[in-house]
């Protein structure tokens, strides 16, 4: 199993980020034989357009991933842009893909009627992304199930240019998180930035818990019994806890006795318990600017290798090679 996983640095990362993504992520990290994983930074730039906070996301984030767990030693941890051949490929896939195949991205549309402006960039951002695949050769593309169509893009695209210009390409095949259910938000929507609503993963205990203490709840007092499966804060606890625990809180929930103060201030235990070796790992890191730089260069220079190497033959297929 070859595996490859992109995040946009587009802000700070959140609960929903975490168990959505990032764990069960680097728990297939573990199986793969070989994995790719890399900070969409090009991508982020149809969304964030002040060179500031571009710059903070990206080396933020970085550190948050190397906090997490990450290895850049058993996986290849890189920067897309500093990879040209992803730009390259992009310009090479987007003669072959119709028009229409983008014209059907839901997600292009959705940015749009929220306000984001139409760039040439927002609208070809599949591509981009089928080129940060189709580089790699992966067997499987862990993501979310808003990516879902933008993999069968690049599913078409890979046929599409093989069937002009002979195999090429390895056709990927989408991972759907289906199980890792959609982590509610302080408002009791799904937990996203451009809702507001986020937890963040390493906000200080300060500013945790006042985003603990604002999820909504019912207005039931605290000797009346609750639903658990109802109750945010009881949604987001649960992912912590393994199965044992999780059924000894929902009996809590369901006695009575247990208000929601309480089990506000029992979650902000257990989230703050959960990332502070994490949390302490990101605090040493920070002191450590030669070896993030240096992991970040040996990133590039492994994924360049790969990259350069499918480009070679890509350039000779469509008669860019001599
Ligand atoms: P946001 O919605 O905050 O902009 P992104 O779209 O950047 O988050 O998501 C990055 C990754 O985190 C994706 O793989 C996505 O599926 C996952 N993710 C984000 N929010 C959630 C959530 N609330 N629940 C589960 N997974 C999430
Ligand atoms: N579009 C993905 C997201 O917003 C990030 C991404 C970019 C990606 N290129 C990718 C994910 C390639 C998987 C493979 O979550």
């Amino acid at each position: 199993m070859r595996t490859l996983s992109g995040i946009q640095p587009s802000g700070k990362l959140h609960l929903g980020n975490y168990f959505g993504s990032i764990r069960p992520n680097l728990e297939l990290a573990t199986k793969a034989e070989q994995s790719f994983f890399f900070i969409a930074d090009l991508h982020a730039m149809t969304t964030v357009n002040d060179p500031a906070v571009l710059r903070e996301a990206r080396s933020d984030i970085i550190l948050d991933y190397l906090a997490c767990g990450f290895d850049p030693e058993a996986s290849v941890l890189f920067y897309q842009s500093h990879v040209p051949e992803h730009a390259e490929l992009l310009w090479i896939l987007s003669t072959v893909c119709p028009m229409g195949l983008l014209e059907r991205a839901v997600s292009y549309k959705d940015k749009v009627q929220k306000g984001i402006a139409a760039s040439v960039g927002l609208f070809t951002y599949p591509v981009l992304m089928a080129a940060d695949i189709l580089l790699y050769a992966p067997t499987v593309v862990p993501v979310g199930q808003d990516q879902k169509q933008h993999i069968e893009i690049a599913r078409d695209l890979a046929m599409k240019f093989n069937h002009s210009f002979g195999e090429t390409f390895t056709v990927p095949d989408p991972l759907i998180r289906e199980d890792s259910a959609v982590v509610p938000g302080t408002d009791g929507q799904k937990m996203s930035k451009s809702y507001g609503n986020t937890i963040p993963l390493f906000g200080d205990e300060k500013e945790t818990l006042k985003t603990i203490m604002g999820i909504v709840t019912d207005s039931k007092g605290v000797e009346e019994p609750k639903d658990p499966e109802s109750c945010t804060v009881f949604k987001l606890h649960k992912l912590f806890l393994s199965a044992g625990e999780a059924k000894k809180l929902a009996e809590k929930y369901k006695a009575g006795g247990l208000g929601y103060g309480d089990a506000k201030k029992m979650l902000l235990e257990t989230t703050m318990d959960y990332f502070a070796a994490m949390r302490k790992k990101r605090a040493e890191l920070e002191k450590k600017p030669a070896y993030i730089k240096e992991v970040i260069a040996e990133g590039a220079k492994k994924a360049s290798i790969v990259a350069g190497g499918t480009m070679q033959r890509v350039r000779k297929a469509v008669g860019l090679d001599v």
